[in-house]
């Protein structure tokens, strides 16, 4: 199962493929913001994809419309609820310092 991890704490947590950054996260107890519950009407479970860009699911419309939103966005950019991990390990960091737990 590929592993994830999470920047700046180094928390990873291993998922099956097809896991949203959103439940890694979960699986790693890490405190991934998501206040729309994950259905890609917020900005809050942005992140930034330092390792790993390829292996997650192709950018939808509707992720890239609200993406456009996020503050802080950079090319390495995605919402954690909409990006699925399908590949090899991937390495994320959360952008400003959100992370409450
Ligand atoms: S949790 Fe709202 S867009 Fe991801």
């Amino acid at each position: 199962m590929p592993r994830v991890t999470f920047l700046p704490d180094g928390r990873t947590a291993e998922v099956p493929r097809g896991s949203s950054i959103l439940e890694a996260a979960e699986a790693a107890g890490v405190d991934l913001p998501h206040n729309c519950g994950g259905v890609c009407a917020c900005t809050t479970c942005h992140v930034l994809v330092e390792q790993g860009f390829a292996s997650l699911s192709e950018i939808e419309d509707h992720e890239d419309d609200k993406l456009n939103e996020a503050e802080g966005l950079t090319a390495r950019s995605r919402l954690g609820c909409q990006a699925c991990v399908e590949g090899t390990d991937v390495v994320v960091r959360i952008p400003g310092n959100r992370i409450a737990s």
